[in-house]
């Protein structure tokens, strides 16, 4: 893949004008909208659901990057396929019937991710690799916007890099949590493909800049 994607994650986005936020993503150069839905047992922390994920797709220009912070995901994809997922991903910790989930998962149309907690090694996809669309690496522990970067994830990325290129697969890597300008070269130099970013975009004074600049760096 020659060029990263960019994909703002709204989670510190400002909900209460959020059309506004979204229509900022649709006029800049990002490439995905990333959702965090998160059900406060997984994660200590609680979002939305599916009303709030369809009217976002109404307005939504970029394709739905939706990363699940939920247990038992499984009961409801067909809900986030209607809903307007594009990219669904679920976690490794939080999924009993992996194999399973992610082929009805791109049954139902989508483009099948799974993410990794910190502790988790990457290792343990293995045999799963070839099945995914992407791989979810947490820089950070789920549940919140604007942590900082955990710096044993470099060593993860370039383990998980060296086994879809040894599997010969096309599985893309992203990573999410802490992700700013000073990093974002080192990641690209570990074989990160897409950026979730969230603070870094939306508590910056100008958003739709920042974006630009984020793509400038790639
Ligand atoms: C955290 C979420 C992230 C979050 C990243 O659980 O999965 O998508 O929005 O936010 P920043 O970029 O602020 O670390
Ligand atoms: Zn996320």
């Amino acid at each position: 893949m020659s060029k990263q994607l960019i994909a703002p994650s709204i989670l510190t986005a400002d909900f209460l004008h959020l059309e506004r936020e979204i229509e900022l993503v649709n006029r800049s150069e990002a490439d995905l909208l990333h959702l965090d839905i998160m059900d406060g047992v997984f994660v200590p922390n609680l979002t939305f659901g599916f009303p709030i994920i369809r009217q976002i797709k109404k307005v939504s220009k970029k394709p739905l990057d939706v990363h699940l912070m939920v247990i038992n995901a499984e009961r409801y994809l067909e809900e986030y396929r209607d809903a307007g997922a594009d990219w669904l991903t679920v976690h490794y910790e939080a999924c009993t019937h992996l194999h399973r989930t992610i082929h009805r998962i791109r049954e139902l149309g989508m483009k099948p991710a799974v993410s990794l907690n910190p502790h988790t090694d990457v290792s343990l996809l293995e045999n799963v690799l070839g099945d995914l669309n992407m791989v979810l690496v947490m820089t950070v522990n789920p549940g919140f916007g604007g942590q900082e970067f955990i710096e044993q994830s470099y060593h993860k990325i370039r383990k998980l890099r060296k086994m879809i290129t040894d599997a010969g697969a096309e599985t893309l890597i992203e990573v999410d949590g802490g992700v700013t300008l000073e990093n974002l070269g080192a990641l690209i130099d570990v074989g990160v493909d897409v950026f979730v970013v969230g603070n870094t975009i939306f508590s910056a004074s100008d958003p739709l800049n920042m974006i630009t600049n984020l793509k400038n760096h790639l």
